[in-house]
């Protein structure tokens, strides 16, 4: 059984999905705790399911470096078999992606290399594409740079906002994670063999 520790900072709607497919005893992964950079609405999910969670809030520390030092220590006291960035609106220090790649894994709400970082719905409608997508990859020490491990096409429709784009991006990021996931715990997907080559 493969051990997972999810970590947010929102909704944490991909986070419930996963706690959703999680909670059957036929998936492959369990789900063992959820952090967060801040009190994220997200952490209710998880203790809904009786999932322990921990907040490292961000602000709290003087730089990125001792924030990801603390995030780490909360990691490795759980000792995840695998992290999955679910929305975690921070770039991680050097540090933490050198301690856990390529056992970590961020979904991205765009076609990745298109329209990398924390506005990859809104970029997409700026630049007027009529296709987007969703994005799962290792974690590598870039912006949503590492090796791509699932992605699919989402349209963009006349008339979208941010809003209702995300909304019909979010369904297609929430079957590409349960599917890593699912994948990298029966061993179909060796995260290992994938993080050789950066994207660009
Ligand atoms: C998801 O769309 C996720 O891909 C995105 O934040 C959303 C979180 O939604 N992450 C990024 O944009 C990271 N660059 P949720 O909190 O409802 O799961």
């Amino acid at each position: 059984m493969l051990t997972v520790a999810v970590l947010i900072s929102g909704t944490g709607s991909n986070l419930r999905a996963l706690l959703d497919a999680a909670a059957d005893p036929a998936y492959p992964a369990r789900i063992v705790v959820v952090g967060a950079d801040r009190e994220a609405d997200g952490l209710e999910h998880a203790e809904a399911f009786g999932i322990p969670t921990f907040t490292v809030p961000y602000e709290a520390y003087p730089s990125r470096e001792e924030w990801g030092r603390e995030l780490d220590a909360q990691l490795r006291a759980w000792n995840p078999d695998l992290v999955v960035l679910s929305g975690l609106m921070r770039l991680l220090p050097a540090s933490v992606v050198a301690a856990w790649s390529p056992r970590i894994v961020n979904t991205h709400p765009a076609y990745l290399p298109e329209f990398p970082g924390a506005h990859g719905v809104r970029d997409a409608l700026t630049a007027g594409v009529t296709l987007t997508g969703a994005s799962v990859i290792v974690v590598d020490d870039g912006v949503d740079s590492g090796p791509i491990l699932a992605q699919e096409r989402v349209s963009v429709l006349p008339g979208d906002d941010e809003h209702t784009l995300h909304d019909r991006i979010k369904p297609v990021e929430r079957r590409l994670l349960i599917d890593v996931v699912r994948r990298v715990a029966t061993g179909d997907l060796d995260l290992a063999a994938t993080s050789v080559p950066r994207i660009r």
